[in-house]
């Protein structure tokens, strides 16, 4: 059985492109709701309900667990979805745990998100739990799920946009800088066109992925199936959009040497 890989629209396909390289020979189903992207900037309630709706159809197709590889989602639904369906759900936070965890890292971090996601509990207890030392600055990012959206990777836009918004820091105090939402991983080339050399970027993909890995080998739910993606769009077949899901795919297998 397929394994579904949920986001607002084309973030999650940087998850589902780690869940490929680790297990190719998995079948996958993935669900953008690209009726109602952007997530990050719509009221709670809102959230909930459009992941609900969608995670709903997502079951009806049949899938052996579900990756909700959108922090904001995340941060709003996985405890009303893991209530709700059987099979196992796995969400995304912001890898603000390993960034503090890092012994290298003796200077500030700096947790990128969307506004949704920096403002919710969900986030603010993970720093009451980690960050003992107030090592970490908020910085919410929402225009750059927008150049996502739009496909404005490589027109200067995109890193127009993060030069001015960083250019409020000093950079030179930060070691790390945690991409929180998975539209980001798209703009890895500018935050590294950017950021001084030093400063690493973490997001929170691999440690969803192993984490996938690891409960279907416990639950003894890995396959050799044929490798396979189905994608869908709010509930909707979208065969016609698999030729720019599989050039975003691409983009981040050069994207990787970052
Ligand atoms: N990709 C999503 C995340 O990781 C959210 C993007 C959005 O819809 O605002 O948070």
């Amino acid at each position: 059985m397929q394994i579904g890989f949920f986001d607002s629209g084309i973030g999650g396909l940087t998850v589902l492109h780690q869940a490929k390289r680790a297990m190719p020979q998995e079948d996958y189903l993935y669900y953008a709701d690209t009726d109602h992207v952007p997530y990050g900037r719509k009221t709670k309630e809102e959230i909930k309900q459009y992941v609900q709706e969608a995670v709903d159809f997502i079951a009806e197709q049949g899938v052996k667990a579900l990756v909700v590889a959108c922090n904001t989602a995340t941060s709003v639904a996985i405890k009303d979805l893991r209530a709700r369906y059987s099979f196992p759900i796995l969400g995304m936070e912001p890898a603000v745990k390993p960034a503090v965890n890092d012994t290298h890292c003796t200077k500030r971090i700096l947790v990128t998100a969307t506004p949704v996601t920096i403002r919710e509990e969900k986030l603010q207890n993970l720093l009451h739990q980690v960050d003992q030392h107030h090592q970490v600055d908020l910085l919410p990012l929402p225009r750059l799920v927008e150049f996502a959206e739009q496909g404005n990777f490589t027109d200067g836009q995109a890193e127009a946009y993060l030069r001015e918004t960083l250019s409020a820091f000093d950079l030179a105090q930060y070691c790390t800088v945690v991409l929180g939402c998975t539209h980001f991983n798209y703009f890895k080339d500018s935050f590294h066109k950017i950021l001084p050399e030093e400063i690493i970027m973490l997001d929170g993909s691999d440690g969803t992925v192993k984490n996938l890995q690891h409960v279907l080998a416990e639950k003894g739910l890995l396959e050799t199936g044929q490798g396979r993606v189905t994608y869908y769009m709010s509930g909707r077949l979208a065969e016609q959009q698999r030729s720019r899901y599989e050039r975003l795919l691409r983009r981040l297998d050069e994207m990787i040497i970052y």
